[in-house]
């Protein structure tokens, strides 16, 4: 049965969410689930702004046969030809033959990579319109975001910007489809940030493109592929994103991050920790990377402006779930944070310089001094490097 609601005039949200899902891209941990926005436009001509992930493709057929009521569809705008929001493409040239899709040229020979079909598309590109009767579609480049095939779309009577995975979530939206009619801040910030900081935190030259382009249009309402619809207070959102893409911290404290193998480590970080406190920081956060997801790692480190790395050596290396994280951090393109270390090694502590290598490898990262050296677990000595290691960081 159709479930459906018209989320600007003649702008009709046809989505669906995927609550069974275990992991987005088969990657990211998504608890509450994932939503997959798809939206039509009733005009003169009828239009379908991308479309859905496998998994919900029933609900989605569903939901637009009900809002077309027995009209055509003329076009299919494939903004982003990523398959989460484009595969029904095929099901959908069989129900309307003759439907055509617009999209960038990489995103129309995409569609014949992924789906061995020939389309009757219309190619568009920066600055191209399509008119639909009264809503004129504004097409506007965004590489990157996340693939590069990507075009954002502004129509101008509305003053809505469908804009593909930007200002996306991770989570399922149901029953409240408008940000404003949940407790964002408090709910959602956290998944808006690890959806952005994961999918598209490495691009943060080419969001913050897009969003010098979003700037000079008039916009009155988000409508991404994932997550919320926005029609109030639009700079919660656009502000975080020009933060993330400039790799801007939003907290001014200290994130820890430890892996450890027998504890010993973990209690270095729960002292420092201590340490933090009662020098006066506020917010001071810390992470065993063994147990939290890479994905909520980098997300937090995308948050603070200070992380200390704290990891046993193994193999005469990082410890392996470290290294994963500080590699993850260096392909995001994190940049700019001040960072400690702490290693430990029973015969030959090897971690500071292994986490060194590549922290000096990121851009504009400062490692404080002292680095701390633990023989197997802390004693007196390893406690004053600790205290000395706080007052640094502060
Ligand atoms: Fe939601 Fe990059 O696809």
């Amino acid at each position: 049965m159709y479930n459906v609601k018209e989320v600007v005039p003649d702008i009709w949200w046809v989505g669906a969410s995927d609550r069974r899902i275990e992991l987005f891209e088969n990657v990211y941990p998504v608890p509450d689930g994932m939503s997959y926005n798809s939206y039509v436009i009733l005009d003169s001509k009828t239009c379908l702004m991308d479309g859905v992930d496998d998994s919900v493709t029933r609900q989605f057929m569903d939901n637009l046969e009900h809002v077309l009521a027995g009209r055509t569809l003329d076009y299919m705008v494939v903004q982003h030809m990523e398959p989460d929001h484009c595969s029904a493409i095929p099901m959908l040239l069989d129900r309307f033959p003759s439907l055509k899709i617009v999209g960038s040229a990489k995103a129309v020979q995409m569609i014949s990579s992924f789906y061995h079909i020939d389309v009757d598309a219309v190619i568009i590109k920066e600055g191209d319109t399509l008119e639909l009767g009264s809503h004129t579609l504004n097409f506007v480049a965004a590489p990157m975001v996340h693939w590069p095939e990507v075009m954002v779309t502004f129509d101008s009577l509305s003053g809505s910007l469908f804009s593909a995975d930007a200002f996306g979530s991770f989570g399922a939206v149901g029953g409240n489809l408008y940000a404003d009619e949940v407790n964002w801040e408090r709910d959602w910030a956290d998944e808006a940030r690890r959806y952005y900081v994961n999918i598209v935190g490495k691009y943060g030259a080419q969001v913050t493109a897009l969003l010098k382009k979003a700037s000079a249009l008039d916009i009155k309402n988000i409508l991404p592929l994932h997550g919320h619809v926005w029609r109030k207070d639009l700079s919660t959102i656009t502000d975080r994103y020009a933060k993330w893409a400039s790799y801007t911290p939003e907290k001014s404290s200290v994130a820890i991050f430890y892996g450890s193998v027998y504890g010993n480590t973990a209690n270095a970080a729960e002292i420092l920790a201590m340490k933090l406190g009662d020098l006066g920081v506020s917010d001071v956060r810390v992470y065993d990377v063994s147990k939290t997801d890479t994905s909520e790692l980098v997300s937090r480190a995308f948050e603070y402006s200070t992380l200390v790395f704290m990891s046993a050596t193994y193999n005469a290396e990082i410890f392996d779930p470290m290294h994963a994280f500080l590699t993850d951090l260096k392909n995001h393109n994190l940049s700019g944070r001040k960072t400690g270390l702490v290693e430990n090694g029973s015969w030959a502590p090897m971690a500071n310089k292994k986490m060194a290598e590549i922290i000096s490898s990121m851009k504009n990262m400062e490692i404080v001094e002292p680095s701390v050296s633990l023989m197997s677990s802390v004693d007196e000595s390893s406690l004053d490097a600790l205290s000395s290691l706080a007052q640094a960081l502060v």
